[in-house]
């Protein structure tokens, strides 16, 4: 059932709804407008951005800085992708290639051509943070000479931030961004706390350099929607309210574990009943659990008394008396492990200031094992 709830990208019919993000995301890549969109990890952004992409026929690239390491390896990846999209750009005939080609010799153009058509294929000769903003606004001359608009996609681009050059780096792409025409970039990233850093700080290159989206869980009505029209596919009958309310309900709508859990589901030959939906998802959690406590014991004592006591229950006055209780800490050092379990992704705030643990198998695991 992998093409219907798939642990890799959502593409084609395994992808539901997000149709408000979509249209942001169309208008904002049409006004060439550029964007930075946060949200956790396994949230959705690669597909989302995949499906905007493909829906809307715009030439783009994703480029992932998730393994780079050095700024000679932030140059490879760009000179890689700056190829990729100067190939879908170009024109078909011979002629206007070559043509095309000449305004950009200062990245060392190689036009090679195969069944498939013409390939480019550029190189730098340097590496330094200088290249990196040539090779943006070669990009951007080259798509104003064919004017067509395009979409570039940072992937995991906190990573930058981690580098020993990165405000060098910030400050060469800050310079090809802002004199962009043609070219729409989006900086993609999960780590909420350094993207937030990059682009809200003011002493940092690329403060506010553009506007930030983020993406909430997909809601329950569309979710529900979505997996009866699988399980029409699957058994010729929709699923009953309760095991359906209850794959939202256990997943907390986190797409990576609905898909999980779903993905065992529709292996079975009857449609799953609510014990059903129990079950596997309790057997899922628990095969995950060498992971879980894995991540758990890297937690400081009061962090994971924190946690423990969010994951029983949520609270939105973390700092009052009832849960300083609760956890058997001052209020004081509640504050200090709230900010850092936020500034590593663990727990999240939502509506109504509410604290959450972020992933609800990590949630459901804690619950099942507190003492
Ligand atoms: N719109 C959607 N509909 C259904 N499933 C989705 C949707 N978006 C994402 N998923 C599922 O959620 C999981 C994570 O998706 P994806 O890799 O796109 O997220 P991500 O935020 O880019 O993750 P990462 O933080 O690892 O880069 C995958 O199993 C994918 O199939
Ligand atoms: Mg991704």
């Amino acid at each position: 059932m992998q093409e219907y709830f798939p642990q890799g990208l959502a593409i084609d019919e395994s992808f539901c709804n997000r149709t408000n993000e979509k249209k942001a995301l169309r208008i904002s890549i049409e006004g060439n407008e550029h964007l930075v969109l946060v949200a956790p990890r396994r949230h959705g952004k690669t597909s989302l951005l995949a499906k905007v992409l493909e829906e809307n026929d715009f030439p783009g690239i994703s480029m992932d800085f998730f393994f780079v390491l050095t700024q000679a390896e932030v140059v490879k990846t760009m000179s890689e992708g700056v190829s990729k999209i100067i190939t879908q750009l170009l024109p078909k005939s011979l002629k206007a290639c070559k043509q095309l080609i000449n305004t950009i010799t200062a990245l060392n153009p190689k036009l090679t051509f195969n069944l498939l058509g013409q390939k480019l294929e550029i190189s730098t000769r340097q590496t330094t943070e200088k290249t990196i903003s040539e090779l943006l606004l070669a990009l951007d001359q080259f798509a104003a000479k064919v004017k067509k608009s395009c979409v570039v996609i940072l992937d995991e681009f906190q990573q930058i931030a981690e580098l020993k050059e990165n405000h060098a780096i910030e400050a060469a792409i800050r310079h090809a961004v802002e004199r962009s025409q043609y070219v729409s970039y989006i900086f993609c990233g999960s780590k909420r706390h350094l993207l937030n850093e990059m682009f809200s700080d003011k002493s940092r290159p690329l403060y506010h350099l553009c506007d930030l989206m983020t993406i909430e869980r997909i809601d329950s009505l569309a979710y529900h929607d979505f997996i009866n029209q699988r399980a029409k596919k699957k058994w010729k009958k929709i699923l009953s309210t309760d095991p359906l309310e209850e794959i939202t309900h256990l997943t907390e709508n986190h797409p990576y574990y609905v898909n999980a859990l779903c993905r065992r589901l529709w292996h079975a030959d009857k449609l799953p009943d609510l014990a059903d939906v129990r079950t596997m998802w309790n057997d899922y959690v628990n095969q995950q659990g060498v992971w879980i406590t894995d991540d758990l014991s890297r937690l400081s004592l009061n962090r994971r008394k924190v946690l423990t006591a969010l994951a029983i229950q949520t609270t939105n006055e973390p700092q009052g008396q009832e849960f300083s209780n609760r956890v058997g800490l001052p209020p004081s050092t509640i504050k200090k492990c709230l900010d850092d379990l936020q500034k590593l992704d663990v727990i999240y705030v939502k509506s109504e200031s509410y604290y959450h643990v972020l992933d609800p198998a990590v949630a459901y695991f804690i619950r099942q094992h507190a003492v």
